[in-house]
């Protein structure tokens, strides 16, 4: 297994980051998960801006994008598999053990990971945290995500696969690594940006291929949608079938198989939408 560290491919067992990377000791950080279908990457444009708005909101230097995609290219083309998480990953580098940085520059790596197919339809739950929408670090794809690591597990815990957070206002906002869209009286809504969702390259897709609204909504319209799905990078659109104790009959409902067809055909057409 290669990965890409310090400008180029090295062996998995023997590449090494320094203990003092500042994206280790205080999570100062970001990412990029990317889906590749048969070694090639899906939406990687979109996900190059967000890396480079995710640097910005950091104060970290902007990427250099065609690095990042020199790098995807000989990560995938080192590691062939039918479906690979292809992971970047950018720190603050080498630093001080507090939260000033280091001046030493940034740490990427690029590494891929097998994965398989998810099912069509999932559990999620509700947890009682609360995602920020005033937070620095709102709306940032940020290594910062021992949140999502305690609401996951506690989604396992309850045989779900996903936990869903309101905002500060108790509105809907996302789930540790999906948006989440609602259908109600045959419309679709999903929660805007300014909830403090992360802007999902998937989310935007499905909004303009689908036509999909976006609400500002209650946590507790998940009690009452006629359909729920969430969508992600690795999920694509993936219906909901029970959320906390509320079972959804007939999953996936009629509106959120034809998102789910769309979006197939759709990103089936173009790799770079
Ligand atoms: C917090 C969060 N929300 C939403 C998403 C979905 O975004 P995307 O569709 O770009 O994968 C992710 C990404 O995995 C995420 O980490």
């Amino acid at each position: 297994m290669k990965i890409w560290l310090d400008g180029g491919l090295q062996d998995i067992e023997s590449a090494r980051v320094s203990v003092f990377d500042h994206g280790l000791t205080v999570g100062d950080g970001i990412f990029e998960t990317v889906k590749a279908v048969d070694g090639r990457p899906f939406a990687l444009t979109r996900h190059l801006d967000r890396l480079t708005r995710s640097a910005r909101g950091l104060g970290l230097p902007d990427p250099d994008l065609d690095e990042v995609r020199r790098a995807c290219a000989a990560v995938l083309e080192a590691n062939p598999m039918p479906l690979g998480r292809l992971r970047i990953t950018y720190t603050g580098g080498h630093g001080p053990l507090g939260s000033d940085r280091g001046d030493q520059g940034p740490t990427l790596v690029v590494a891929v990971g097998e994965t398989a197919r998810r099912p069509d339809s999932t559990a999620v739950i509700t947890v009682p945290w609360t995602r920020n929408e005033r937070s620095a670090l709102a709306g940032l794809k940020t290594t910062s995500y021992a949140e999502n690591v305690v609401a996951l597990a506690r989604a396992h815990a309850h045989g779900a696969s996903e936990a869903l957070f309101g905002n500060t206002a108790g509105r809907l906002c996302e789930g540790t690594g999906s948006n989440v869209f609602v259908v109600l009286d045959g419309e679709i809504h999903t929660p805007p940006l300014a909830s403090g969702c992360l802007a999902g390259v998937t989310r935007a897709l499905a909004v303009e291929w689908t036509g999909a609204r976006e609400t500002d909504l209650p946590l507790d319209v998940l009690e009452r949608a006629d359909e729920i799905f969430l969508t992600s990078t690795l999920r694509d659109v993936q219906a909901v079938h029970r959320v906390d104790g509320r079972e959804l009959p007939g999953v996936p409902g009629p509106v959120t198989a034809k998102a789910m067809r769309v979006f197939e055909e759709r990103s089936g057409d173009d790799l770079d939408p």
